[in-house]
């Protein structure tokens, strides 16, 4: 096939809408194919696609001024913290103004991705139509197949995962635990526990909970000066704003959240503005992991047992694509092999963008990777010979492994400073300064 021929790009998600804009504008031929009837992916609260875990309450945890791209940041008129009809907003702005979604057939999905023998790729879509791309870029995003805890013992009451969340009015003066401390739980638990009867959050490791502001700045531009600014690395940055951010919150295990064993640069960060003085009032009571659930009734590994009516597993996600052949390709609970966290070596032609955790916003690392794709497809910029690709893979691996706790939450996880910096150098070195 040649560079003539069509690209396509799976999902009209934040990553979507960005790789079809930096392709359109190096020329590069695509069609995008999209579940849901409009773009926006997560942030489309109540999508059509059915697969958004956007809840009513939920508005970003980095900051405005960091989530943006360089050529279409978030308005002024957005708060500090936008809601996700906000980030949409914003989104479709975007769209609009690259005249992105003419490109992209809505209410479509796609069944089915295999490679050719004489190169190219075969997708199927839901009506059994099958054409034939240069290159796929997969944009279908990773937090929508929800992972459930597995506890012992039988449990009466209901159980949700955090993605089918949405209001806090189903569970009025009832007794709820939500599993996990992550952003999802830490937000659903200060959600419900206005309106329940009594809200516990169970966590097994804990997580240093950082505040949105310190001394009335977002958090993450704290972090942004002591990483991009002062040029520190990013474990010094992080315990440097958790330093900082003492004086507000102090110590942690006051409100009954446990001091973690591991250090904060080792974990994803956990946000909240509410949780410490919600637990301070009683409203949220912190438990250790579930050790047996009993009926109607939960008992914790510190020995304590409680009367739940709903368990709501913010647990996270498995990262799965229903439209590949797992034997050519899947994510399991180890860091994938991806070169530049993009590129599996031994299938040419697939891509993924967006497939990453990072400590800080996703969006904007999104749109450096959808530009160096572009570079890439383009014929601006070329791969390296397989073996420094496998060599890049297993130095990633490894340095993933070091550095954060072992949990399968990391298999994605990113230093979003430094791996955005190697993408810029990597296109930089290649066209004299694109
Ligand atoms: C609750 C929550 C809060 C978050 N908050 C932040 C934040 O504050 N800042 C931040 O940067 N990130 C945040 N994230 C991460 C967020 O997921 C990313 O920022 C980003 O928006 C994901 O975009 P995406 O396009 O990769 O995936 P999605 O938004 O999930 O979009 C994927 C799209 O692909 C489509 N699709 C999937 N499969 C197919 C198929 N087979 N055929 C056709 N279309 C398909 C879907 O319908 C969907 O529209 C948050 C995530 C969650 C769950
Ligand atoms: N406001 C916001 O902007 C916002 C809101 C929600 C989510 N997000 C983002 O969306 C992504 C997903 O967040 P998430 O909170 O849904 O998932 P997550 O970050 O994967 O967190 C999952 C949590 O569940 C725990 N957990 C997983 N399996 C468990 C088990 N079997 N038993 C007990 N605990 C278990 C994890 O603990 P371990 O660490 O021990 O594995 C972790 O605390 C993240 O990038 C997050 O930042 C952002």
């Amino acid at each position: 096939m040649s560079a003539a021929d069509p690209v396509c790009i799976i999902g009209a998600g934040s990553s979507g809408v960005a790789a079809a804009k930096a392709l359109l504008q190096r020329q590069v031929p695509i069609e995008g194919f999209e579940i849901g009837s409009d773009i926006g992916g997560m942030w489309r609260y109540q999508n059509d696609n059915g697969l958004s875990a956007a809840y009513r309450s939920l508005h970003i945890d980095t900051s405005r001024r960091n989530l943006g791209y360089p050529d279409h940041p978030l308005p002024d008129s957005c708060p500090d913290f936008p809601s996700h009809a906000e980030v949409l907003q914003w989104l479709d702005s975007y769209a609009q103004r690259f005249d992105v979604k003419r490109h992209f057939r809505f209410r479509c999905r796609v069944e089915r991705i295999a490679p050719e023998a004489d190169g190219g790729w075969r997708v199927t879509l839901d009506d059994g139509e099958s054409r034939r791309y240069r290159a796929v870029i997969a944009a279908n995003g990773h937090l929508w197949d929800p992972r459930w805890a597995s506890f012992d013992g039988a449990f009466d009451g209901t159980q949700i995962h955090s993605r089918s969340y949405r209001t806090a009015d189903p569970f009025a003066d009832k007794n709820v635990l939500v599993v996990g401390i992550g952003n999802s739980a830490v937000d659903i638990a200060v959600d419900v526990c206005r309106s329940a009867n009594r809200t516990f959050l169970s966590t097994r490791r804990s997580a240093w909970v950082m505040p949105k502001y310190v001394m009335g700045i977002p958090v993450d531009r704290w972090s942004a000066f002591f990483g991009r600014t002062l040029r520190l690395p990013t474990p010094v940055a992080r315990t440097l704003v958790r330093w900082l951010a003492y004086p507000v919150v102090g110590d942690q295990q006051r409100f009954g959240i446990p001091r973690p064993a591991h250090p904060i640069w080792r974990e994803h960060a956990t946000l909240s503005q509410e949780l410490l003085p919600y637990c301070g009032h009683g409203w949220i009571r912190v438990k250790p992991n579930v050790r047996m659930l009993r009926g109607g009734r939960v008992e914790f590994d510190d020995g304590s047992v409680e009367r739940i009516d709903v368990i709501i597993h913010a647990t996270g996600y498995r990262t799965t694509f229903p439209f590949l052949d797992p034997a050519l390709f899947a994510v399991t609970e180890e860091v994938p092999a991806l070169y530049r966290r993009m590129m599996p070596p031994h299938l040419p032609g697939l891509f993924f963008v967006g497939l990453l955790q990072p400590v800080g916003p996703t969006i904007p690392l999104a749109e450096v990777q959808s530009r160096w794709l572009a570079a890439l497809l383009s014929g601006a910029m070329r791969l390296p010979e397989p073996a420094t690709m496998r060599r890049e893979i297993e130095r990633h691996a490894n340095a993933v492994r070091r550095r954060y706790v072992g949990s399968a939450r990391y298999a994605l996880e990113v230093d979003g400073r430094t791996y955005a910096q190697q993408l810029r150098r990597d296109m930089h070195r290649e066209q004299g300064g694109a």
